[in-house]
């Protein structure tokens, strides 16, 4: 636990940018210069953000913030979620309990301020199992070879425009609004997170681009930015690099649209982009699939369920001729222990306590890996999270809680 001298309380505005210069330097990276502090955005994004400063006297030594966001879960409905953020610990103070006491304090207060669920980013592995947080969705960096890189399946019908840069901001928000909660785990971008994205083709001097593609109904059903870059030395045949910063559609055949028009880019030879979901739909569609190349595959959102009760009772489940009781164990927050039976109907609580006769016995890392239907039950039990005590009721879990496509966040944060 953390020695008495420490002490934990919301940051006051005020304070904001000794916090963040307290995480920066934890994550040994400089200050946010007067500049940085004067673009609309970031002040936005503390705002947008509950905070939790510790502090050893008059010094800030530690950081925790989780932002309001809206989360989509699987079958569609959308849950309040705190995205936990900026956590970061002075040097000279850490392995004393700092980040235990902020993270602590944090998600109690997200749960008071009925947050169903907290999802994140790790810096490290190892940092955030012990606060019941798992790794509920992956994502790919890829690189796309230009040969053997045509779209040959079926793409929407519609057209594509180019943006004027001082139409991006409002357009993106608003087809982004419609468009942008495509798979579970997926949140509404706020504005100042959409700022930061767009900082490119919202710049005066970036070779950088928005394009929007309507649909035959002349409803803007999609969008995508990307940027270029050049190699040094004039004649080089390889040609350009295009780096694709955000490929979002209504469906999977307006994303393809979209990555036709850019794919067929002249003088482009190599696309990267990140972000990726693990089921590309771009990867199925090329004539050649290994053009598609996935670089590196990593962790994308670990997810922690803050309300067992909101969040299992919020999502959908698969058809499927059975049901299965889970008990969950919390230690963190005990009104989270107890017993579920989920079926194709959905989740009610069962008993208040783990009962002994469940078919599946889950901590709450355990849940929090399976509940988005990306990672399997199967998964989470080779990882020690679960427990089957019925045989056949893991496979049952895995039929019900599936999501296909897989979850994908898609914004980093
Ligand atoms: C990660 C960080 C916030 C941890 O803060 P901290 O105050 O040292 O954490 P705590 O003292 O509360 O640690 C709690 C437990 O987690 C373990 N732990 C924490 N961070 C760890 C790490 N990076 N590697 C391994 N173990 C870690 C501690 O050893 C301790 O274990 P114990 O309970 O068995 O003693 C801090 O090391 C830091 O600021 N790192 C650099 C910035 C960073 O990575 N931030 C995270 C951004 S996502």
């Amino acid at each position: 636990m953390a020695d008495h001298s420490i002490s934990f309380r919301v940051t006051a505005p005020d304070e904001w940018r000794t916090a963040a210069d307290v995480f920066r330097a934890a994550l040994l990276s400089p200050p946010a210069s007067d500049d940085d502090w004067e673009k609309p955005g970031l002040r936005d994004s503390w705002a947008d953000s509950h905070s939790i400063s510790a502090w050893e006297g008059e010094r800030c030594i530690g950081h925790a913030a989780g932002f309001h966001f809206t989360t989509m879960v699987p079958g569609g409905a959308t849950v309040p979620s705190s995205g936990v953020t900026r956590v970061g610990v002075t040097q000279t103070h850490t392995r004393r309990g700092v980040l235990t006491g902020a993270m602590h304090r944090l998600l109690s207060d997200s749960v008071g301020h009925g947050k169903v669920l907290a999802t994140l980013r790790a810096s490290e592995a190892v940092i955030y199992g012990r606060f019941g947080f798992a790794v509920a969705g992956d994502t790919c960096e890829v690189e796309i070879r230009r040969r053997g890189a045509q779209v040959v399946a079926p793409v929407a019908e519609g057209t594509i425009r180019i943006l004027d840069r001082a139409d991006v901001l409002a357009t993106v928000m608003e087809v982004h609004g419609r468009v942008g909660l495509d798979r579970p785990g997926a949140i509404l971008r706020p504005e100042w997170m959409q700022r930061r994205y767009l900082a490119d083709p919202l710049a005066t001097d970036k070779a950088a681009w928005v394009i929007v593609h309507t649909g035959i109904d002349g409803v803007d059903d999609g969008w995508a930015q990307y940027a270029t870059e050049w190699p040094s030395t004039f004649g080089d045949h390889s040609g350009g690099i295009c780096e694709v910063g955000d490929v979002w559609g209504a469906t999977p055949q307006v994303e393809l649209a979209l990555w036709k028009f850019i794919l067929d880019l002249d003088l482009i030879g190599t696309f990267r982009a990140d972000e990726r979901p693990v089921d590309d739909a771009i990867r199925f569609a090329l004539a050649d699939q290994r053009s598609y190349h996935a670089k590196i595959r990593t962790d994308e959102q670990w997810l922690r369920l803050l309300r067992v009760d909101d969040a299992l009772t919020a999502r959908r489940y698969n058809p499927a001729n059975g049901a299965v009781t889970i008990a969950v164990t919390d230690p963190l927050f005990p009104f989270n222990t107890g017993t579920w039976r989920v079926s194709a109907d959905g989740a009610a609580r069962v008993a208040d306590h783990a009962t002994d006769d469940a078919d599946l016995v889950a901590t709450i890392n355990g849940i929090s890996a399976a509940y988005m239907g990306g990672t399997s039950w199967h998964d989470a039990l080779v990882s020690g999270q679960v427990e089957q005590r019925r045989p056949g009721s893991l496979a049952m879990a895995d039929v019900l809680f599936a999501s296909r496509p897989f979850p994908r966040c898609g914004s980093f944060f």
